[in-house]
């Protein structure tokens, strides 16, 4: 198969273990940098152009890892090869749903996926108010679009909370205030899903000073076994966002398992080193079987 993955870089760990598994499995992959492709529309044959030519017709499969700072260009490129007829592992609709966590909890919520009690607001007059519907302090307040636990914060008291939120509010920035797990005691459990199977799971602790369990946050991962409930949390969660391949994270509370975030890019580093699994070769097998070839 012609694999083209779209990434900013070869030499990102993931990208590099993807380009190392297709070619290890005998097919032909390239990096197409997606923030470096111009795509042309108004007639029937649209274009996409990288590095002085038409790409469109190239590959069979796109793997897209699109980052955060660019995922409207990425998946509006991703969008074009998908109408072309090439299979993409994460779809343009499923990129842009998972980018934002209110449009991913509100999507969930209404499949009965169980998730933290959240509240969105842009209103300033009534933060009080809002903080309450949690039932007060502390609560989390979360960027709607943040990554790598950049963006989340916990606020002790109902007079922080009150302050940064109106602060973000101030600023435009898009936020959400979610009751805080105490109980999951900074672990959380990130899976990695290809189509019905969950390919690797790991549960993350954060260093001891941070309720926050990211690896890039300098968290911890271990190699666990998810209970029945939880992977079909999971597995629920990857087919209604409508992401064949995503990072799906968890968290434990006394009511059971909860649903934080889907990824469509989660990185495979953290994962393969925690896990011993291989992450990047399950995919490319993934792909095969499912790209209808
Ligand atoms: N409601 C919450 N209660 C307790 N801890 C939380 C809550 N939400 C997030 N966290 C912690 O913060 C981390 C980052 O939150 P997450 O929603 O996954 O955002 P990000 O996109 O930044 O990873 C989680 O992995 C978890 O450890
Ligand atoms: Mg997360």
């Amino acid at each position: 198969m012609k694999i083209s993955i779209l990434s900013v870089s070869e030499n990102i760990y993931s990208t590099a273990r993807l380009i190392e598994e297709a070619e290890e499995r005998n097919h032909q992959v390239t990096v197409i940098n997606h923030t470096k492709c111009s795509v042309l529309i108004g007639n029937h044959k649209p274009k996409i152009i990288y590095e002085g030519r038409n790409i469109i017709n190239e590959p069979d499969v796109i793997i897209p890892r699109i980052g955060s700072s660019v995922f409207r260009h990425g998946a509006a490129v991703v969008k074009e090869f998908e109408m072309n007829g090439v299979y993409s592992t994460a779809k343009s609709l499923g990129i842009a749903r998972s980018q934002n966590k209110v449009r991913t909890l509100q999507i969930l919520n209404r499949k009965n996926v169980p998730i933290p009690k959240t509240v969105f607001s842009i209103n300033p007059d009534n933060i009080e108010e809002q903080i309450e519907l949690l039932g007060g302090a502390p609560v989390i307040i979360k960027l709607q679009e943040g990554t790598h636990g950049l963006g989340v914060i916990l606020a002790d008291s109902k007079k922080s909370a009150k302050s940064i939120i109106d602060t973000f509010i101030s600023m435009d920035t898009s936020i959400m205030l979610q009751e805080f797990i105490q109980e999951s005691n900074g672990e959380d459990i990130r899976a990695i899903v290809a189509g019905d199977k969950i390919i690797a799971s790991m549960k993350r602790k954060g260093t001891k000073d941070d309720f926050r369990s990211n690896i890039h946050r300098g968290g911890s991962g271990q190699r666990i076994y998810l209970t029945h409930k939880e992977e079909e949390i999971v597995l629920r969660a990857a087919k209604y966002i409508g992401l064949p391949v995503c990072g799906v994270d968890l968290i434990r509370s006394n009511r059971g398992p909860l649903l934080l975030e889907v990824n469509s890019t989660p990185g495979f580093q953290g994962m393969e080193y925690y896990t011993d699994v291989n992450v990047a070769g399950q995919i490319i097998k993934f792909i095969e079987k499912n790209a209808n070839l």
